[in-house]
């Protein structure tokens, strides 16, 4: 293909709001285009590359059983009624009507659409199990759409979803490894080292989940990992040890003023005890303008994620000082646990044994000291809802845990039968029982994963594209385009592509430096350089994007050695 028919737009300099280098090389390279915040074009090069990673995708599907479907992006409310999902989704939910005011969204995910379709075609369990997917648009009114195509309102996903036979945890656990094994084989063949790790099913409903992450310091993820075990956990979901505290109880309820002591720090320094052995009160707002109180050790801090899934909600904000007068009566910073009964109470396990402690008195400017956990309150439960801290020790061995950021590329889980009960799915079963499937799910980004590709695999001049998903696999540079070198970078172009390789001819009427520049930003993988002086010679010189080498090679070998180069980075990067 000659560069002048392809529509590549390189630019100089990328808009301000590209701040990463992945968002910051697609804009430059002519790849993607700004509509508005979160929402972008993909142009012919950036078209290219994504089909070549959709393609990987479809195959790793096909290759487990996993039947292709297409699906509409507008679905109608009612399945989301059905679901629920359209009362506790909240704002991310794209919403509208039609011209009879019936209610639609356009799917964030499409658990509810495949249930809906299948729930017909599910009726015996010969139909058990099925796996199903599709590859298309998602939309989602993120919080903060940000770094280009990482975070859109729109963006591809390639969703999958299973359907088993009730209880048949086995067949479900067949799938899950299966997908598990076929997304390392994905994000390998992509050229991306992925780390499985254990994470949080939010609102999903699910009970066991895995997200493929990439480490990467622009990465929204922060991951906790072992550095003696194999632990490793999405910090919404990670544990720790518990490291022991030995307390002794200090005789009977005490309370003292303390004024201004609204901080940890401020009551420890005041009552010269130390934070751990202070009970930690917060008070959160929940939906429907309920409240909670959760307790922990004044030197740690909750995650609110799990405390979001005790609660078995969705949203949950600290509360403000007013919230807090209004509905304790007391300001922040002066609430405990002691004489509170109609908000609910949840207390993480580091308070369990606290003897001779220090809480809030529920009065301006006091606390109680002497407060023994169990004499002087009970909380509803005690729970894990602590957040862990990089050195924290591993849940399981003991050892230090570390933490660093990642980005999530796909995310399995388990659903159980939440979808097919609430959609009613029924089958009978071998003894001519009715019974009710369960389900796992399968998401990955396409974009999001094209754009990590580009984080791992970049320099200061450009991407760096694996072969396996690069736009053109050879790009032929004729120093100046006329005369023989004309001649014999059009031959060249002709014999490669008859080969079967993809091959991007710049014939522009462009300075040599221009040339070289696009050929670096845009990353193809191998670049072929035609020159007046170098025929005189009868070479032409061959460059690799990745190493940067340069070699002479004689003109008649050089269709020879890109077969053979071509061919080879091809089948590494494939599965055999
Ligand atoms: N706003 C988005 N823009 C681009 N890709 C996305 C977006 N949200 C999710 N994805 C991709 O879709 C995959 C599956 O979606 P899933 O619902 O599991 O994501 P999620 O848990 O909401 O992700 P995140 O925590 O990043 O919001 C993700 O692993 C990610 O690759
Ligand atoms: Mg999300
Ligand atoms: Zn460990």
């Amino acid at each position: 293909m000659k560069y002048s028919k392809i529509f590549i737009p390189t630019v100089k300099e990328a808009p301000k709001d590209a701040t990463i280098q992945s968002h910051i090389l697609m804009i430059r390279s002519g790849m993607i285009k700004k509509l508005s915040s979160g929402i972008y074009s993909f142009l012919p090069l950036g078209y290219r590359v994504l089909k070549k990673i959709e393609g990987i995708v479809r195959e790793e599907m096909d290759r487990i059983g996993c039947n292709e479907f297409f699906l509409p992006v507008l679905i109608p409310a009612d399945l989301w009624k059905t679901s629920t999902r359209w009362f506790s989704m909240g704002n991310e939910l794209f919403r509208l009507k039609d011209r009879s005011v019936q209610d639609f969204v356009l799917a964030p995910t499409h658990e509810e659409a495949f249930t809906y379709i299948l729930k017909d075609h599910i009726k015996s369990y010969r139909d058990l199990p099925l796996s199903v997917y599709h590859i298309g648009y998602k939309f989602r009114d993120e919080m903060r759409p940000r770094f280009g195509v990482m975070r859109g309102k729109t963006f591809i996903m390639k969703d999958a979803y299973s359907f088993h036979a009730a209880s048949d945890e086995e067949s479900l656990d067949k799938t899950y490894n299966e997908m598990a094994g076929a997304y390392r084989i994905i994000f390998q063949r992509c050229g991306l080292q992925t780390i499985p790790v254990s994470a949080d099913s939010g609102t999903m409903g699910g009970s066991l989940s895995e997200e493929f992450m990439v480490p990467s310091r622009v990465g929204e993820e922060v991951i906790v990992q072992c550095t003696r075990c194999g632990y490793v956990a999405n910090l919404e979901k990670a544990e720790s040890r518990l490291e022991h505290v030995e307390y002794e109880s200090a005789g009977t309820l005490e309370m003292v003023h303390t004024p201004g002591t609204k901080t940890i720090e401020a009551v420890a320094e005041f009552l010269h005890v130390s934070p751990q052995k202070i009970i930690k009160s917060l008070v959160f707002k929940l939906p429907d303008d309920r409240y909670a109180i959760a307790l922990i050790r004044g030197d740690l801090d909750v995650n609110e994620t799990k405390l979001k899934n005790h609660l078995g909600i969705t949203e949950l904000t600290p509360a403000s000082e007013s919230e807090a007068m209004e509905k304790l009566g007391v300001p922040l910073g002066f609430t405990g646990p002691i004489g509170i009964d109609s908000t609910p109470v949840v207390a993480d396990h580091s308070i369990q044994n606290i003897r001779g402690g220090v809480a809030g008195a529920n009065k301006h400017d006091y606390h109680y000291m002497h407060v023994d956990a169990g004499r002087d309150f009970t909380p509803d439960d005690y729970i894990d809802i602590r957040l862990v801290k990089e050195n924290d020790l591993c849940p399981r061995c003991g050892g230090e845990m570390k933490m660093f950021r990642g980005i999530e590329l796909g995310h399995i889980f388990k659903l159980g039968d939440k979808y097919t009960k609430a959609f009613s799915v029924n089958y009978l079963d071998e003894n001519g029982n009715t019974r009710t499937p369960i389900m796992g799910c399968y998401g990955i980004g396409i974009e999001r994963t094209m754009a990590a590709v580009i984080e791992q695999n970049h320099d200061e001049n450009g991407i760096i594209w694996p072969m396996s998903i690069a736009p053109f696999d050879v790009l032929i540079l004729p120093v100046k385009y006329e005369a023989e070198v004309k001649e014999i970078a059009e031959s060249l172009m002709n014999t490669l592509e008859s080969l079967g390789m993809e091959v991007l001819l710049d014939d522009r009427d462009e300075r040599a430096g221009v040339k070289f520049n696009d050929a670096d930003l845009i990353g193809v993988p191998y670049r072929v350089t035609i020159g007046e002086r170098g025929l005189r010679n009868n070479t032409v010189e061959l460059h690799d994007r990745r190493s940067g080498q340069n070699e002479l090679v004689p003109r008649d070998r050089i269709v020879e050695i890109l077969k053979e180069k071509i061919s080879a980075a091809k089948s590494t990067k494939n599965r055999s």
